[in-house]
């Protein structure tokens, strides 16, 4: 397992099986999936299997989504991290991409920032990635708005399973 990442309010660490019944407080809601797909899960299985499928992506690319815990109680919060996209989306293929998502009465905390602050570095300064991408739909303005924050740049839209999606860039400033 890598060393879990500390933030101020926040510990990052690998997903353990121990997280289905909070993945699927997280997934269940249609609320989050709102800009997402749209499928909400309907059974703890789908959530345990989404588990083990992110742990086999860190024995096949060393990354995927990590768990965002709370550091005063070790609350379960949510999902932040670095996927390795070995499929083709908008024409790139093998890319490394940064995302978030948080269960609804943990949202405007500024939890999703904190985290995704700390895996850019972490992308930039562990695994030396040379550019981080991501995508949101047209519409998911906070989510857009964290990504402009923390400096990624508008690169092109298109469109993914019927929506609308922004494609995002940030390069690493040190290679
Ligand atoms: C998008 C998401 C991860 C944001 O998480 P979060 O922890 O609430 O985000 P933050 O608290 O860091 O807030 C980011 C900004 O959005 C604002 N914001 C958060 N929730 C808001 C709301 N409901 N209404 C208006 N503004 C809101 C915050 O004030 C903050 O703005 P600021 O930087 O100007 O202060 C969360 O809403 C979520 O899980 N959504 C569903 C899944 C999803 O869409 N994931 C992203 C896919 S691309």
């Amino acid at each position: 397992m890598k060393k879990p990442i500390e933030t101020e309010r926040l510990i990052l660490r690998e997903f353990l099986l121990s997280d289905a019944a909070s993945m699927f407080e997280l997934d269940s809601n249609p609320n989050v999936h709102v800009f997402v797909g749209k499928k909400p899960v309907t059974s703890i299985e789908q959530s345990i299997a989404s588990i083990k499928n992110i742990q086999q992506q860190y024995k096949d690319f060393q990354t995927g989504r990590w768990a965002v815990v709370l550091k005063e109680t070790n609350e379960f919060l949510g999902w932040s991290g670095i996927k390795f996209v070995n499929y083709k989306i908008n024409n790139h293929q093998n890319f490394y991409e940064l995302g978030y998502r948080f269960i609804e009465r943990h949202w405007g905390k500024g939890y999703s920032t904190e985290a995704a602050k700390a895996f850019v570095q972490y992308a930039f300064n562990e695994m030396k990635v040379e550019s981080l991408y991501a995508y949101a739909d047209e519409g998911n303005e906070i989510s857009r708005n964290i990504l402009e924050k923390l400096g990624f740049r508008n690169r092109n839209s298109f469109e993914y399973e019927d929506e609308m999606q922004v494609w995002y860039e940030l390069k690493n400033p040190n290679l």
